[in-house]
């Protein structure tokens, strides 16, 4: 398991802390977000968001916001390195303070964890570090699980291995068997959008250090 750097994250002074939002799907978690930002008490500012594939939901929701975009398809691309420096200099462009992948189905590589390391908020649905990967909520439904939910966390260069911020828990029903995860699903995803609303807003607000893996958010 790879380890996150220890230096803290202080939060911007005087100004909300600018975030970039990445995603691959139906962004939900985004609008979560780009309703919470509204409120300018919450103390963050959305500046872009991007995706690593056209024509998904997540787009048109930043776009009806008014947010910038910037799409790179990894195919579009001669190596996953050059795919990862290309979308580390479009971040780059909107010096964001954090970057939130908020169901962003692809894993960063060196350039990017280098560049915001420590600084980039993902959440996961299911409790790491049980069931991390592209299938948290069918693979924990497949275990057998009574409980599963939520994870906000940093990321590392492992797959969903980094520093825990928070977790949010939902119960697995027997019903939930039957239609491969998609209702419990679901209802992860409504205690997800609050849970990542909370930190990053708590982040933006407060900063973070990390002691020993223990990521620390000053009350
Ligand atoms: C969320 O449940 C998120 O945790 C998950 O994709 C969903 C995106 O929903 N991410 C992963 O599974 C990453 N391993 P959204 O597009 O509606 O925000």
């Amino acid at each position: 398991m790879a380890a996150v750097s220890s230096l803290a994250f202080p939060p911007p002074v005087g100004r909300p802390a600018r975030l970039v939002v990445l995603v691959s799907g139906s962004g939900t978690n985004l609008q979560a977000l780009i309703d919470a930002v509204a409120d300018p008490a919450y103390g963050a500012e959305i500046v872009a968001v991007g995706a690593d594939r056209d024509g998904v939901a997540g787009l048109d929701r930043a776009e009806r916001a008014g947010l910038p975009t910037f799409v790179h398809r990894i195919k579009d691309f001669p190596g996953r390195a050059d795919w990862d420096a290309a979308l580390t200099a479009s971040v780059r462009a909107y010096q964001p303070d954090l970057v939130v992948t908020a169901g962003f189905m692809k894993i960063l590589g060196s350039g990017f964890l280098g560049a915001y390391g420590g600084r980039i908020v993902n959440t996961h649905p299911a409790l790491l570090p049980s069931f991390p990967g592209a299938h948290g909520v069918t693979d924990a439904l497949a275990y057998g699980v009574k409980v599963t939910g939520c994870t906000v966390h940093l990321v590392d260069s492992g797959v969903d291995t980094g520093p825990i911020i928070a977790q949010g828990v939902v119960e697995v029903t027997d019903a939930d068997h039957a239609d491969g995860g998609e209702a419990l699903h679901e209802r992860i995803k409504i205690v997800e959008r609050t849970l990542l609303v909370e930190v990053v807003g708590r982040l933006a607000r407060e900063g973070h250090r990390i002691e020993d893996r223990k990521v620390w958010i000053p009350a």
